[in-house]
């Protein structure tokens, strides 16, 4: 497939999420669309915000225990990272890593991913990288894998951001992916609400950048007519699903253009951009064994837990079909 072709076929995704998601009673967009060019670069100034803790509190779990976490990839793994994004975080562990084979980072944000791809080429020189362009929440080819062992690394807490459907579809994908291997898990934790919501409301407003960027990028790409300035930024917790959402709710009732239709706003109406689900140790175990893994390490501090996990070698499901 040329660029040319990829990238239609991207726009076409863009647009068709936009359509659905702003024509349905509760208005949404999936949060894989915050990431463009612009929203990763905002993204990336989130995880260095005072008021934004994930990212500082993985990378003190991931420095301070890399080599037992190293020693859990085993020697001379080929390592899958979904979401890679800029991949500092990964940078740490495959430092750490003994003779790892192959690194395949995946990742919707195609720029961003060869960024990644070229910068981890001139620091691992003699490391195998093939990058893959796709959204992993759902089906994907996977390069030639070499033998030995293969690890696939999520961190981030990115898996707060998929529904208990969505998360136990991606972590049985993602169980088939390494065909009976291991898994590094980063798992933000239950924590106080005003902690929770400054982190995602910060006084600095990156956060409120981040998520009108979705609006900005609609304007952009699909000719949309949404006043920025009428829209607000909002986080919300929500108890029932231990989640933090954000929303984007406007402040007037107005109809407003976008991928050559209309879309009827009341005042107050909000559309939701993102939920990022905060567990703790029990409830994660128990979604992880629901997609046929078992919990066999947990690397933690207060805010965060980094998790090992390994393939049962028949899931409770499967052993029934
Ligand atoms: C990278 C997806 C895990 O949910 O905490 C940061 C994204 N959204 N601030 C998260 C995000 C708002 C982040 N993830």
């Amino acid at each position: 497939m040329t660029e040319l072709d990829l990238q239609s076929r991207w726009s076409e995704a863009f647009r068709s999420a936009v359509v659905s998601g702003l024509s349905a009673p509760r208005k949404r967009l999936p949060s894989c669309w915050l990431y463009d060019a612009r929203g990763c670069d905002l993204f990336n100034a989130i995880t260095r915000l005072d008021d934004y803790y994930p990212t500082r509190a993985e990378t003190e779990i991931l420095l301070r225990h890399a080599s037992d976490i190293a020693e859990f990839c085993g020697e001379g793994a080929a390592l899958l990272e979904y979401g890679a994004g800029a991949g500092v975080k990964t940078e740490l562990l495959i430092d750490a890593m003994n003779a790892p084979r192959l690194y395949v980072p995946i990742d919707i944000a195609s720029d961003e991913l060869l960024t990644t791809t070229e910068r981890m080429g001139r620091r691992f020189s003699s490391l195998q990288i093939s990058p893959v362009i796709a959204d992993f929440t759902g089906a994907f080819d996977l390069p030639a894998l070499p033998p030995g062992p293969r690890v696939a690394f999520f961190p981030g807490s990115t898996i707060g951001n998929l529904d208990r459907r969505e998360a136990i579809a991606f972590l049985t994908r993602m169980r088939a992916h390494v065909a009976g291997g291991r898994a590094i898990i980063g798992v933000d934790l239950k924590k106080d609400r005003n902690i929770l919501l400054s982190a995602y409301d910060d006084s600095e407003g990156v956060t409120a950048a981040f998520n009108l960027n979705l609006l900005a990028r609609i304007n952009r790409e699909l000719d949309g007519g949404f006043p920025l300035d009428r829209f607000a930024h909002k986080a919300r917790w929500n108890e029932a699903e231990s989640a933090v959402e954000m929303h984007l709710v406007s402040l007037d009732a107005r109809e407003i253009p976008a991928a050559g239709r209309d879309f009827e706003f009341r005042a107050g109406e909000s559309i939701h951009t993102e939920s990022s689900r905060k567990y703790d140790l029990n409830s994660f175990a128990a979604l992880a064994e629901a997609a046929g893994w078992r919990l066999a390490r947990c690397w933690r501090n207060a805010q965060f837990a980094v998790l090992g996990l390994e393939a049962n070698l028949a899931s409770p499901l499967e052993a029934w079909s």
